[in-house]
């Protein structure tokens, strides 16, 4: 199949440019975002606006209406546009835990089952769901790829490429990875049944069962359980809600311990939505070159970031193979496809082989459909939609926080994904907030399923993945009064 067809939506159709009104709006968003335009603070007039951007009356009108409708901006009559004040004047950023700079045996298991059990019934507000709504995704349009894949599926070559994975698709992701200014060797990458066998395989390659792994704290409590499951003890490194993993913390680390993996996230931090910038990854790079620790590097959310910039991972730096970059269409495209991938660098062999001991491959249906549609679904287009939509609906919760929740609770604001992470008044039991949120519909994610040693317990996580309606309100002001009830 050609090689550069992936902006073509299959009936020829080149996919439209981003309109004005949207490329504005995102320049202005950037501005707040960057603090350049301060809550509280006008942004332009439309009519100075439409002069210095050299844009009509219509278009800045446009853009404003659609950073209304994000929650960045609020209009008050006949005086113009303003930064939305309420949710950073109210919710401060958390702070960030001391290192505890020891090892630990991780348990975490049996909390986080009964956490993900709480979200198996439908009628549950979604606020501790991992995933963002399915509504947000083109699944028709996917499974429009997943006929014609299937159609133009060559027996043979599915044999062949079998453990490598779908030769397409992996020129697919080699090409979105040139795209960003990172050129891979097509051998580094391998296809994966989500970021989820990525990381795992990453993990289990470079480690043996008693190993210290350096991982965040708080980390995605899946990460946990795979050093649970692996026997692997856990060296926490505190993350700073914003700027990510603390570097200095790491450096010690690294010099004081036997540290034999380091599993980060660089960007979009799970559960705090936290990225290095670009200075802090090359230093973290260089940490881990200096030591010659392999990096796993959870990079899930690569394609939900706000800003117009796409931000690239740590891997950029790697000129030795050491970081094992794990990606994933499950956040940004098609959840239940089960299809992720590693670029693996020096692992990639070693990975290739355990995943031939495992899993063998995952389903070649759901990767010729992947494919197929990031050739000519239209995939720039639909992140797009994504991102504003994600970014519309942390506004929602952001604002419906500050109005319900007590005063002296914090929150991180992130630049993409869609996790906000809250720290409420000490006095707050985040474990049996989620049993009684529980019996009250709503389920969310407690901070203590996010640490190795059960801390984070006036911590929570809420996801705004889900399209928000008059329901998530009212479960945002019933969770305030349950809070209130500490
Ligand atoms: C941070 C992070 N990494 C990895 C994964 C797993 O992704 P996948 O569904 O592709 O296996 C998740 C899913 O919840 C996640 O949140």
């Amino acid at each position: 199949m050609p090689y550069f067809h992936h902006f073509d939506d299959g009936a020829g159709n080149r996919e439209p440019p981003m309109k004005r009104y949207e490329t504005f709006a995102d320049q202005i968003a950037e501005l707040i975002r960057e603090g350049v335009l301060a809550p509280g603070e006008r942004v332009p007039s439309v009519r100075q606006a439409s002069r210095q951007y050299g844009i009509s009356h219509s278009t800045v009108f446009q853009a404003y209406y659609l950073l209304e409708d994000r929650g960045l901006i609020v209009a008050r009559s006949r005086s113009g546009y303003y930064v939305r004040e309420q949710a950073r004047r109210v919710l401060h950023e958390p702070r960030m835990t001391p290192s505890r700079q020891e090892s630990a045996d991780v348990a975490v298991s049996e909390l986080v089952f009964s956490v993900l059990d709480s979200l198996q019934d439908p009628d549950t507000v979604p606020f501790g769901s991992a995933f963002p709504s399915p509504e947000l995704f083109p699944l028709a349009r996917l499974a429009r790829s997943m006929a014609r894949g299937l159609r133009e599926m060559n027996d043979n070559e599915v044999l062949r490429d079998m453990t490598a994975g779908d030769a397409d698709l992996r020129r697919q992701i080699v090409l979105r990875y040139t795209l960003k200014g990172m050129p891979l060797p097509p051998e580094e990458l391998v296809i994966t049944s989500g970021a989820m066998e990525a990381l795992n395989l990453g993990l289990q390659c470079v480690t043996e069962p008693g190993d210290l792994v350096a991982i965040e704290s708080p980390a995605f409590y899946a990460s946990l359980q795979i050093l649970e499951r692996l026997k692997l003890r856990a060296v926490e490194i505190p993350v700073h809600p914003r700027e990510g993993v603390d570097l200095d913390v790491l450096a010690d680390s690294l010099a004081r311990l036997p540290i034999k993996a380091c599993w980060f996230m660089s960007h979009l931090q799970n559960p705090l939505g936290a990225s290095l910038d670009d200075d802090r990854k090359r230093a973290l790079y260089a940490l881990i070159k200096r030591h010659r620790v392999p990096l796993i590097e959870d990079d899930a959310y690569a394609e939900l970031h706000f800003g117009t910039t796409p931000p690239k991972p740590v891997k950029q730096f790697d000129d030795e193979g050491l970081v094992i970059h794990c990606g994933s269409f499950s956040k940004s495209l098609a959840p239940g496809y089960r299809v992720g991938w590693v670029a693996a660098g020096r692992f990639a062999e070693a990975i290739s082989r355990l995943k031939l001991m495992t899993t063998i491959s995952p389903s070649v249906p759901a990767q010729a459909a992947i494919a197929d549609y990031l050739q000519y679904g239209g995939y720039d287009r639909h992140l797009r939609r994504l991102r504003h939509a994600l970014e519309t609906q942390q506004g929602r919760m952001l604002t419906a926080a500050a109005q319900h929740f007590p005063a002296e609770t914090r929150a991180t604001r992130p630049a993409g994904g869609y996790f906000l992470w809250f720290e409420l008044p000490e006095r707050v039991d985040s474990l049996r907030l989620f049993h009684l949120a529980r019996e009250h519909g709503i389920s969310l994610a407690p901070g203590p399923i996010f640490s190795a040693t059960q801390g984070f317990r006036h911590c929570l996580r809420l996801s705004y993945g889900h399209p928000w309606t008059p329901r998530s309100e009212a479960a945002m002001a019933t969770l305030g009064e349950l809070i209130d009830t500490f």
